[in-house]
């Protein structure tokens, strides 16, 4: 005899932390989810939304308060008396929970999931899980850039799994298509977002939520160039923004999420070396970044985590900039380096632990000669020549 099996609309919540899930194991039910795994969650009510009925879910079963983030996939499977139509989100914990119903709850390591103590409903969605957050990633900011560029292309070298992030999702999708073109075999993922304005960023937070960071990698910056006066609150806000607030405010949410070996590299400049007359904001703002690095970096010694500042001297990177290196004639050529000399020496530098990195031989003697001088005679030099440049950057 044909009938029709009831079609029974199910929403989980997968909690996310350090490369554990929460799993919670049934106490009763049919033979096939009894004493089994499963995402915390329940049947949806007639004309409840998904997020809704989860959240009632986890507050009857868990006397949990939660976020639900984001949708992470939906499944159909077949049961012998049933279908279970299962929507699983990416949630957090907002307090503490009570293991009510439950026969046990437990954090796993996604190295130890076996997935046949979970229910068979439950497992397709939970292999993509493990999928898609087992790796540790290295997080690039400024990512569609000249330098952020060349420091995804060195990651993927040496077969680090990458998340990019940038203002253009156009960018950023070419950048993602054609990392994985060449390195098929790491995970490339991607997310748009203006660093300066913080709901953009808070978007981001809630896109890298789960995933666990082994690198952080501060690029992204706005090189504007001129006399202070000339400055608008616009542009002052962007820069400082960009330059200072996106680098901490992400190595702060990284923090939280880190591997149990964690580089941070902050970019900066040679420029943050000095008070630069004409170019006040950005050197003081790349003087305060490694600064911040140094005093990071001992505030985490011991704690598995590097932090790295590096002061580049010029980069060939935009075509302006390259024009730039050019007008400054033979030390120009001599002191500037291609953006992958200085993203592998970089990630090297890194990798011994350095805490200030000048790439470049040239730089480091310009740096070293530099500190000789008397800070008057320095500021007056560079006053001198940086009066004529001026560059804008949005
Ligand atoms: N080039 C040099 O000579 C040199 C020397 C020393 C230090 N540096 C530093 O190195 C870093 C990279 O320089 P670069 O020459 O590669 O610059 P670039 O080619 O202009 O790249 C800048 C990157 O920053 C991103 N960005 C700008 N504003 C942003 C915002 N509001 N939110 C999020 N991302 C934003 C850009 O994203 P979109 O492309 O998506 O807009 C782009 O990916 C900068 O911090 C710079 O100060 C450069």
């Amino acid at each position: 005899m044909y009938y029709m099996k009831n079609v029974i609309e199910v929403v989980g919540a997968a909690f996310i932390e350090g490369g554990k899930i929460f799993a919670a194991k049934r106490s009763y039910g049919s033979s096939y989810v009894v004493h089994k795994y499963e995402f915390v969650g329940g049947k949806v009510e007639r004309g409840e939304r998904g997020e809704a009925a989860l959240v009632r879910e986890c507050k009857e079963e868990l006397g949990l308060d939660i976020k639900v983030v984001r949708l992470l996939g939906v499944s159909e499977y077949e049961y012998p008396d049933k279908v279970v139509k299962l929507a699983v989100y990416l949630c957090k914990m907002c307090s503490c929970f009570t293991v009510k119903e439950h026969e046990e709850c437990r954090w796993i390591a996604f190295e130890d999931i076996d997935e046949e103590r979970w229910a068979p409903a439950d497992r397709g969605i939970l292999r993509d899980i493990v999928h898609n957050f087992l790796p540790e990633y290295s997080l690039v900011t400024g990512a569609t850039g000249g330098l952020g560029r060349a420091f995804c292309f060195e990651l993927a070298s040496r077969g680090q799994d990458l998340f990019l992030t940038g203002r253009s999702g156009d960018k950023l999708a070419a950048l993602a298509r054609e990392l994985a073109e060449k390195y098929p075999d790491i995970a490339v993922r991607a997310c748009a977002c203006d660093l300066t304005d913080e709901r953009s960023r808070a978007a981001l937070f809630d896109e890298l939520e789960g995933y666990t960071f082994s690198r952080l990698v501060n690029v992204a910056g706005a090189d504007i160039q001129k006399a202070f006066v000339k400055y608008d609150e616009a542009k002052l806000t962007f820069q400082t923004r960009v330059l200072f607030e996106g680098a901490v405010s992400l190595t702060l949410f990284c923090l939280g999420r880190r591997a149990s070996a964690m580089e941070i590299i902050n970019i900066s400049s040679i420029c943050g070396e000095y008070p630069m007359p004409y170019f006040a904001v950005y050197s003081s703002l790349k003087g305060a970044l490694a600064g911040f690095s140094v005093a990071l970096s001992r505030e985490l010694k011991g704690s598995g985590v590097t932090v790295t500042a590096v002061l580049p001297g010029a980069v060939y990177t935009r075509p302006d900039v390259i024009e730039y290196i050019k007008a400054q004639g033979l030390w120009g050529r001599i002191a500037a380096k291609p953006p992958a000399y200085v993203a592998r020496k970089s990630l090297d530098a890194a990798a011994r632990g350095k805490v200030r990195y000048v790439p470049g031989a040239a730089n480091k003697l310009l740096r070293a000669f530099t500190a000789l001088l008397p800070e008057r005679l320095l500021v007056a030099f560079i006053a001198s020549r940086w009066k004529k440049t001026q560059k804008d950057a949005f």
